[in-house]
């Protein structure tokens, strides 16, 4: 309930901000060609979960014939946009977003099921078109038909090879992070799949519970997305709204009572889940079932989509945070291209990886970032949002300035410092910070002393009591700093392909031999090899602090 509290306070006052002063997200928010400005998260939110329920999937046998079904579908309605993309496997889909959700439904309704005799048909949202003789039909206005093709490379990190000459486009670094960050960023089509196949879930529980749906969140809304993210998921209770008042009825439906707030419920809820998952819905493949992790999660390969899903459910703390990172990335047009550079360098240096260990993760690296910014003025501390908004509303003083630009002003003349110095100033941060006794707490924008001996100590942001990244050892944080340390100097060696240099893939054995003097634990030496191999802790999500009950236990095997 405290959590609960806190979280309330401190996001009515995120709301006031972002609406009352104007705040408006940057065009990147929301990438492509219809790309939307979003004053606030729930905004683009809800926006995308419309676009996903006015949208159909359309599997299409070969890319040829994705004009004569485009041509189809525009029969049933309005048609706003299309895509065609191919998926890993070479399944190929054309994806149509229509104006009403109403078009969709009349898409359906002249859609039959092709099984034959005796098999169960399963209600799905998904669709395939197929020509009678399979020839297509020849247009003669090719132009007017035109529509964005996307090759199964679309979703994935370009090779480095790609990227490189894409930086050599540009001989200025801040460009150069820019660059990396517009060519590795996740795409429009990217997004609408993601909220698709939040939207196709939901469907599905929709036929078995009132009010469930499933929501996207993590990187692939938090604007710090990169092309090939995996796709966190989340099952919201939709409670009743907010002053609706329960009124007594002589006749109720009889239901089972699922509350999915003990972590047993949730376990015995996924597993029902992965049932139907793994049953009904077509694409859908290596479902793991990951229930003794601290936060029980469902881990499966959206085929169709060509993407990894991560589901969990009630963890509403995490969608809060994904929020808070949301506006912290809209403040500043530098956290951004920042975030992507240091997140590209950690995971070339392996650093961060795709499974959950005993490393740093993604979401601890960027909060890493987000508290540098803080020092250097560029990004304000969560209480100070609370008491500039909260000043400004008891005052009544809603002038139409950014409260953002007069906090900036109040504190100098406000930091200009481009990509590429607060690059370097970050390495150079966290190479000499002192990770022994100091702990990092973005919620007040201030080092602490830290409470334990955890080698890496970030606060929680919503409760303070806990540490992010708890999970982190000696041993990796000796190499992150060895890291940092080496980054600095590529940074003040170089003079060309800096980025080039810092991103560069290099192969795990070369990273451990550190050639570097870690300042850690008082000059001890550690073995970075001893903790390689962390494969029991592979594909367990761990969630390093405790984001549903307050016992902040490391074990993720508990
Ligand atoms: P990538 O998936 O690596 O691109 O980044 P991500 O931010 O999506 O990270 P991840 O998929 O690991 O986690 C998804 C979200 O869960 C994060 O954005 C956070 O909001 C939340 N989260 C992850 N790890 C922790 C943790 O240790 N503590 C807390 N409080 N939240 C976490
Ligand atoms: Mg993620």
């Amino acid at each position: 309930p405290l959590l609960g509290t806190y979280y309330y306070k401190c996001m009515i006052n995120i709301k006031r901000l972002k609406t009352r002063y104007n705040m408006k997200a940057q065009p990147e928010a929301v990438h492509g060609k219809n790309s939307t400005l979003f004053p606030t998260f729930e905004q683009m939110i809800t926006f995308r979960q419309h676009q996903a329920k006015r949208t159909a999937l359309v599997k299409i046998e070969t890319t040829d014939i994705a004009k004569d079904a485009e041509k189809f579908c525009n029969v049933y309605g309005k048609v706003l946009n299309t895509f065609v993309y191919c998926t890993k496997t070479g399944k190929n889909f054309l994806l149509v977003e229509y104006k009403t959700q109403d078009d969709v439904e009349n898409l359906k309704r002249i859609s039959v099921h092709m099984h034959s005799t005796g098999a169960v048909n399963v209600i799905t949202p998904l669709l395939s078109y197929k020509l009678q003789h399979g020839i297509p039909v020849k247009h003669n206005n090719s132009s007017s038909t035109e529509y964005n093709k996307y090759l199964y490379t679309s979703f994935t990190v370009p090779p480095f090879t790609k990227i490189v000459q894409t930086l050599k486009q540009e001989k200025n670094v801040s460009r150069q992070m820019v660059l990396l960050y517009e060519t590795l960023k996740v795409t429009d089509l990217d997004v609408r799949l993601r909220f698709f196949t939040a939207h196709q879930i939901s469907f599905y529980l929709s036929k078995l519970f009132t009010n469930i749906s499933v929501v996207p969140f993590g990187s692939s809304v938090n604007g710090f997305g990169q092309l090939g993210c995996d796709l966190d998921l989340l099952c919201r209770i939709e409670n009743n709204k907010a002053g609706s008042k329960i009124v007594w009825k002589k006749l109720t439906f009889l239901s089972q009572r699922l509350s999915l707030i003990e972590r047993n419920e949730q376990k015995e809820f996924l597993q029902t889940i992965s049932t139907i998952i793994e049953a009904c819905i077509p694409g859908m493949s290596n479902i793991k079932k990951v229930l003794e992790a601290r936060v029980p999660i469902l881990k499966f390969f959206n085929g169709n989509t060509n993407m990894m899903c991560d589901l969990s459910c009630t963890n509403m703390v995490a969608l809060y945070m994904s929020e808070l990172l949301f506006i912290y990335a809209e403040l500043d047009s530098r956290v951004k291209p920042l975030v992507c550079t240091i997140r590209t360098w950690a995971r070339n240096r392996n650093l961060t990886k795709e499974t959950s260990g005993h490393w740093i993760t993604n979401f601890s690296l960027t909060l890493l970032i987000i508290f540098y910014l803080q020092t250097k003025n560029i990004l304000p501390s969560l209480c100070l949002i609370e008491s500039i908004t909260e000043e400004n509303i008891k005052s009544q003083i809603l002038k139409p300035f950014s409260w953002f630009k007069k906090w900036k002003k109040s504190i100098g003349k406000g930091n200009t410092e481009n990509l590429h110095e607060l690059l370097r100033g970050f390495f150079e941060y966290y190479s000499i910070f002192d990770f022994n006794t100091q702990a990092i707490c973005i919620r007040e924008g201030i080092i602490k002393a830290k409470k334990n001996n955890s080698p890496l100590y970030i606060h929680n942001i919503f409760d303070t009591t806990l540490n992010v990244s708890k999970n982190v050892t000696v041993v990796e944080l000796s190499r992150l700093i060895n890291n940092f340390q080496s980054a600095l100097q590529i940074l003040d060696s170089s003079e060309e392909d800096i980025i080039i240099k810092l991103i560069k893939l290099e192969p795990y054995a070369s990273q451990t031999e550190g050639t570097f003097k870690t300042i850690f634990l008082n000059g001890e030496s550690h073995d970075n090899k001893q903790n390689e191999n962390n494969s029991d802790m592979n594909d367990l999500k761990c969630i390093n602090d405790e984001m549903l009950t307050n016992e902040g236990n490391t074990n993720v095997h508990e």
